[in-house]
């Protein structure tokens, strides 16, 4: 299990009934509070506030906190499926069905797969972000537009993909990888506050060269990676690659 020890809690201010907010501490093995203090030695808190599993450091107690969400995110089309377009569909291939997103983080990522109609299995390692993603997978099965298409959000696995990959029952046309780079410089302007919170609580994921291994021997047809436009391609030179904002997405082909 992963250690959060003297940096997460759960917390609970008379939200209603305690019980899954104790059920929450056990599942990570971490502390509950009914408040909080400048002597917490935690930083990060879970909440269910507002109908939503909520991620809230000390300085963003009294704010909105973060959590998974579930809208399609500025440019993407409302409809299901949304056309596949734009640099993560090219990358993932016209011929593609089945995704494996074996890095899902706050599942930006994979409900933009979702959105567009491919079938997607997340897979995450950390047991904090798995509750955070399985609060919002079930509040996007309760949307209006799910039931009436009756569709069902991605299932999600907790565990190290690098393992999970390896007893896969089928292969996936494609295996989608978003791991943590290291910053270009310590703290960047730039940085979306939900990536800045997982670095601090996650830290960089170095294992990220077994991952690809694993990737690319689990893969029916292709691999890829999104990688920061500074970094090195995880996999050597790509067969393709796909220009996003600031982002690359490589691909691999299986041969
Ligand atoms: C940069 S975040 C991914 C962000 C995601 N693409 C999104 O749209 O929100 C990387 C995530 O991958 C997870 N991760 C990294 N290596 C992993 C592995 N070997 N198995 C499972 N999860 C992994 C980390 O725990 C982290 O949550």
């Amino acid at each position: 299990m992963q250690n959060y020890t003297g940096k997460l809690a759960v917390l609970f201010q008379g939200q209603g009934d305690s019980l899954p907010f104790q059920q929450l501490a056990e599942r990570l093995g971490v502390p509950l509070y009914q408040s909080v203090n400048s002597d917490t030695p935690e930083n990060f808190f879970l909440s269910w506030r507002d109908g939503c599993l909520k991620l809230l450091d000390k300085g963003l107690l009294k704010k909105g906190g973060l959590v998974v969400d579930i809208e399609p995110r500025n440019g993407e089309q409302r409809s299901w499926p949304a056309p596949k377009q734009g640099p993560l569909a090219n990358a993932l291939g016209r011929k593609t069905r089945t995704v494996i997103d074996a890095t899902a983080g706050w599942g930006q990522d994979s409900l933009h797969i979702f959105r567009m109609g491919y079938e997607v299995l997340c897979i995450e390692r950390s047991p904090m972000m798995a509750e955070l993603l399985i609060d919002g997978f079930s509040r996007l099965a309760e949307q209006d537009w799910m039931r009436k298409l009756n569709l069902h959000p991605p299932r999600l696995l907790n565990g190290n993909a690098i393992d999970l990959l390896m007893k896969l029952e089928s292969r996936p046309d494609c295996i989608y990888l978003d791991p943590m780079f290291p910053p270009k410089r310590k703290k960047s302007a730039l940085a979306k506050k939900s990536m800045v919170v997982l670095r601090d609580l996650l830290g960089d994921d170095l294992d990220k060269e077994q991952l690809f291994a694993a990737a690319l021997m689990a893969a029916g047809k292709r691999v890829v990676v999104k990688s920061p436009d500074y970094a090195e391609p995880l996999g050597g030179k790509p067969d393709e690659s796909f220009q996003g904002k600031l982002l690359r997405y490589d691909v691999y082909f299986k041969s």
